[in-house]
């Protein structure tokens, strides 16, 4: 694992170089994209870049980590609508080539490892981790051979996220999530976490035991590991 640590502001420049170094060398990268409040800084940047000149998302696929079940992806909360309004209408990506999890078609879950591996697997993902160290929503107790599957959400996590609804009973109480297996499959990671407030989870998940009760500390085995930590997130380590 290589952690880069920085302010906020440099760590979203720093992540973004990432995407322009990868996609000059292979401008059809298939890229595992994830949703939150984390990524925002990172794509902001990266739809500054696009519009530049300085990087083209125009031979990518995608694949997002996961999708809120019962929302339709014109729903304001649904994560396809968060990634178009957030990146993929900002840069020159086919929108046809971009994949969301279906909240609605709860049983098409089970082929989206296989449209994955048929694009050719995908060549970063990126993540955020949970207050309760879940990575896409593979909560605590998540087996190591997950792939993309309709998970219960904890009630942290939906307290977590309640401040994108206007109540915590309009939060959704499944979701469809890659797996953790998925994850792993992706030939290289980049997880981002900044604030104060994920400091303790950031400690436990990379500098403590490798356990299926903190899923992000499963990352510890893959081969290719970038944690993207501001100060605050990596002020425990
Ligand atoms: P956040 O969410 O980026 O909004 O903190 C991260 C996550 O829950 O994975």
């Amino acid at each position: 694992m290589k952690f880069i640590i920085d302010t906020e502001e440099n760590i979203a420049k720093k992540a973004a170089q990432r995407y322009v170094e990868l996609l000059s060398r292979n401008p059809d990268a298939v890229l595992g994209f994830a949703t939150g409040s984390t990524p925002l800084g990172l794509y902001a940047e990266l739809a500054r870049l696009c519009g530049e000149g300085k990087v083209s998302f125009r031979d990518v696929t995608s694949f997002n980590l996961d999708e809120y079940a019962g929302l339709d992806g014109s729903h304001d909360q649904s994560y396809r609508y968060f990634m178009n309004h957030n990146l993929f209408e900002h840069i020159d990506i086919d929108v046809s080539r971009t994949h969301v999890p279906s909240g609605l078609d709860i049983a098409a879950a089970e082929a989206y490892d296989k449209a994955i591996e048929e694009a050719g697997g995908i060549e970063l993902q990126l993540l955020g981790i949970g207050n309760n160290g879940h990575i896409g929503f593979n909560e605590p107790g998540t087996p190591l051979d997950s792939i993309t599957h309709l998970v219960d959400l904890t009630e942290m996590t939906r307290k977590a996220n309640a401040r994108f609804f206007t109540s915590l009973d309009e939060v959704p109480t499944q979701a469809v999530t890659m797996g953790i297996k998925t994850v792993m499959n992706a030939r290289s990671i980049m997880l981002m976490a900044l604030g104060k407030g994920k400091a303790d989870i950031v400690k436990a998940s990379f500098t403590g035991p490798v356990t299926t009760l903190v899923p992000a500390s499963i990352l510890q085995l893959h081969p290719s590991v970038e944690i993207y930590l501001d100060y605050d997130a990596a002020s425990l380590l």
